[in-house]
């Protein structure tokens, strides 16, 4: 068996079908950009089918990317096949992912099919899609839940047409680690063909053991393939997440005893790219890519770090990118440095347009912010008015008074399909006050269900990013803003917001 393992992300399909983490098309080939840089095995850049905008998202990453396959996910029908195999044409290598659920309870309730119905249309799915590209994969949905009998015939069915890559997903995040790794070792062991096949794990995280699970399913099944999003993103709980899995297969190799093509150095890079673009913010204490993750607060821990770095550290902040807090620029910084800095930190903007909206930003930031960091490079360069598209409202100005006993007022400038609106409101507070103001124009209607305030390089001097959850007609969109200023940074989180119900398509649901 090979001592090589694949590492295959999802963020811009699994992960992006999070309540609020979906991504327009630039944001997600901004992303993949970073997972080639990372050197991911494949990206699966999306659902072609489910929509024109994911259908576009995933022909931009198949012509871009040169290095990782490119894959598409499809329900097992000819339409859907199809539709991803043109969306992938352009790609130097690609992969079409096709599925149909196999447990019981999805056959019987979601898809109304008998068992025989369902080995019929996967075995279907798997040919035609076999006459379109080389490398198929296979997943029975709600794997982990379904009989061990009837996998075991599914299988080798797509296997025998020609599935290259067999995906044993728990999709409800029910398995534990020494059952699900079994679990998969006895489909292997039972499957008369099942070495002409690669074995994926694909975990969620209901009962947050989905990285357990998928060490379990490589160390115990014999997988060679994992499927994980950056930050562990995704729908619910989430999916394993690929910092996790892989720093563990590194830091223990002498258990795992397996390789992996992963540069770990643009780990951290990717983690803000994803949570900037997404607006789901990462945990402090997230082991890999949390801002605690390689901070020694205890005095003890201190004491020993210092006289011996291994004492309490196993892995190294800086190996996975973390440059601990280093002011990089400063307001006399030209346009070379500032590009130079963006290739040292693995970002590359586009085009050279983008790099001088980048660089505009930056100037203006630089003469508020005596001190920019690498996350407030990061930060200017997630930030929508770096990217191409044209967006419905943009942020002009702000003022606004608070004061002790009196009720905060806000004066906002916004832009509004090109043309300027001036607008005031009152408040609770001048946050309030100031997205009082742009509502009252706006007038969404939409409902908010989360506002969150981080401090990008963790002091009061540091820019402050909000991240703010609008709920409306049933669509949840997540809105990123950062300023020095948290009002300013509050009102282009809320226009962030508004744009993304504006623009945003519908997805199909897989199976609806
Ligand atoms: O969780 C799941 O079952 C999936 C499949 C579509 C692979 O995401
Ligand atoms: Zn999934």
């Amino acid at each position: 068996m090979s001592d090589q393992l694949i590492i295959f992300d999802t963020t811009l399909r699994d992960g992006e079908q999070s309540p609020g983490a979906s991504m327009t098309r630039d944001e997600k080939l901004r992303i993949a950009r970073q997972l080639e840089r990372l050197r991911v095995d494949v990206i699966e850049a999306g659902f072609a089918a489910s929509s024109n905008g994911d259908f576009e998202a995933v022909k931009s990453i198949a012509n871009t990317i040169k290095e990782s396959i490119v894959c598409s996910l499809s329900r097992a029908n000819d339409r859907d096949i199809s539709r991803a195999a043109e969306a992938l044409a352009g790609a130097k290598r690609s992969r079409i992912h096709t599925f149909i659920a196999t447990s019981p309870l999805h056959m019987e309730k979601k898809l109304r099919m008998t068992p025989d119905q369902v080995f019929e249309q996967a075995k279907q799915a798997v040919r035609f899609a076999r006459n379109l590209v080389e490398d198929v994969e296979f997943s029975p949905e709600d794997g982990y839940r379904s009989d061990p009998d009837f996998l075991c015939r599914v299988i080798e069915a797509v296997i025998a047409e020609g599935a290259t890559t067999i995906n044993v997903p728990d999709t409800v995040g029910y398995a534990v680690p020494e059952l699900y790794g079994l679990f998969i070792k006895n489909l292997r062991d039972r499957i008369p063909n099942s070495d002409k096949a690669i074995w994926s794990v694909h975990c969620h995280n209901d009962l947050g053991m989905a990285v357990a699970n998928s060490l379990a399913g490589v160390q115990i099944g014999g997988a060679r393939q994992v499927e994980c999003t950056i930050n562990g993103l995704g729908e619910r709980a989430g999916n394993c997440s690929l910092e996790e899995v892989v720093m563990a297969v590194k830091t223990r190799q002498d258990y795992f005893g397996l390789t992996l093509n992963i540069d770990i150095k643009h780990i951290v890079a990717a983690s803000r790219m994803v949570s900037q673009t997404t607006g789901f913010v990462v945990q402090p204490n997230k082991a890999v890519v949390g801002a605690n993750a390689f901070a020694h607060a205890s005095g003890i821990h201190q004491d020993g770090v210092l006289k011996a770095r291994d004492t309490y550290e196993i892995m190294r902040a800086e190996d996975v990118g973390w440059s601990a807090n280093k002011i990089v620029l400063g307001k006399l910084s030209g346009r070379n440095a500032f590009k130079q800095r963006l290739q040292e930190m693995g970002v590359e903007l586009s085009s050279e347009a983008e790099v001088n909206t980048a660089f505009a930003n930056f100037k203006e930031l630089a003469d508020r912010k005596s001190e920019i960091f690498d996350e407030d490079i990061l930060a200017l360069v997630s930030d929508e008015s770096v990217s191409a598209e044209k967006e419905h409202f943009g942020f002009v100005s702000l003022a606004q008074q608070s004061e002790t006993g009196e009720r905060p007022h806000a004066r906002i400038v916004i832009t509004s399909a090109g043309k300027e609106i001036k607008s005031e409101s009152d408040g609770n507070g001048p946050v309030d006050a100031s997205l009082k103001a742009i509502e009252k124009h706006v007038q969404s209607g939409a409902e908010m269900v989360l506002y969150s305030v981080n401090a990008i390089s963790g002091s009061t001097e540091s820019q402050g990013e909000v991240t703010v959850r609008l709920q409306n007609n049933g669509r949840v969109v997540n809105g990123v803003g950062s300023d020095p200023d948290i009002v300013v940074a509050s009102a282009k989180a809320y226009l962030n917001a508004l744009n993304k119900l504006q623009s945003k398509v519908e997805r199909v649901a897989a199976q609806g």
